[in-house]
């Protein structure tokens, strides 16, 4: 079967580049990344991406006078590389709704937190200070509004009670790295419908774990 063709849009870390690449590196994988793309000259998954022999482009932002402008190079970059299923991974860009309209349904983004909880910015400081008793991240198929579209996957961790930012952060980042990559695999294995705004995923394997509480 033929291979899902992946474009991965970045800004900065790029640890979850970094996972797409360890799933998707080996010949059998069902997608392979075609270009990595960075808004910002000094990303180091830009690196990440070189040191793993995949092309890479960088698109700085700050040459364009507008949005637009910005977002039809990026559109072209990865036209021309015959992407198939775009994958932001801490991209730090507002896209248009041009932009996004144009990769409906072929576009996917990783928020930290259980959407539609704490969309946006410092999702972590924001779940300590509520108070809730689990966080996690959500991959979600991107619509013009920030942080909304049909949810993919999510994973929940716990929120414990001498948690602070990063040690949350750190937590919830180590789902991250299994959730993205899952995501893509059922889509490049045709597992995925769209049905009005809910993504559906065929034959969804085993059930998770049963009722957790936290504290316990
Ligand atoms: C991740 O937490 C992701 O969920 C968010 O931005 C962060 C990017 O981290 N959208 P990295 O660059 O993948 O390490």
């Amino acid at each position: 079967m033929a291979r899902l063709r992946l474009g991965v849009l970045i800004s900065g870390r790029g640890s979850n580049l970094q996972s797409l690449i360890d799933h998707f590196c080996m010949a059998d994988a069902p997608a392979e990344i075609c270009v990595v793309i960075s808004n910002n000259p000094g990303a180091a998954g830009l690196a990440r991406a070189a040191a793993s022999g995949l092309p890479t482009l960088t698109i700085d932002h700050r040459r364009f006078g507008s949005r637009a402008e910005f977002d039809a190079a990026v559109n072209a970059a990865l036209l021309d590389a015959g992407v198939e299923l775009v994958c932001l991974a801490g991209f730090m860009r507002l896209l248009t709704t041009e932009f996004v309209q144009a990769w409906r349904n072929r576009m996917i983004n990783i928020h930290p937190s259980l959407l539609p909880s704490f969309k946006g910015l410092h999702t972590h400081a924001r779940a300590i200070e509520a108070g809730v008793r689990f966080a996690g991240c959500t991959v979600h198929y991107v619509r013009p509004e920030m942080d909304e579209g049909p949810i993919l996957v999510q994973a929940a961790v716990p929120v414990l009670a001498d948690d602070d930012e990063d040690s949350l952060a750190a937590r919830v980042l180590v789902a991250e790295h299994r959730c993205y990559p899952a995501a893509i695999r059922m889509i490049a294995q045709g597992r995925v419908r769209i049905e009005g705004e809910r993504a559906v995923i065929a034959g969804s394997g085993e059930m998770p774990p049963a009722t957790q509480f936290n504290p316990a």
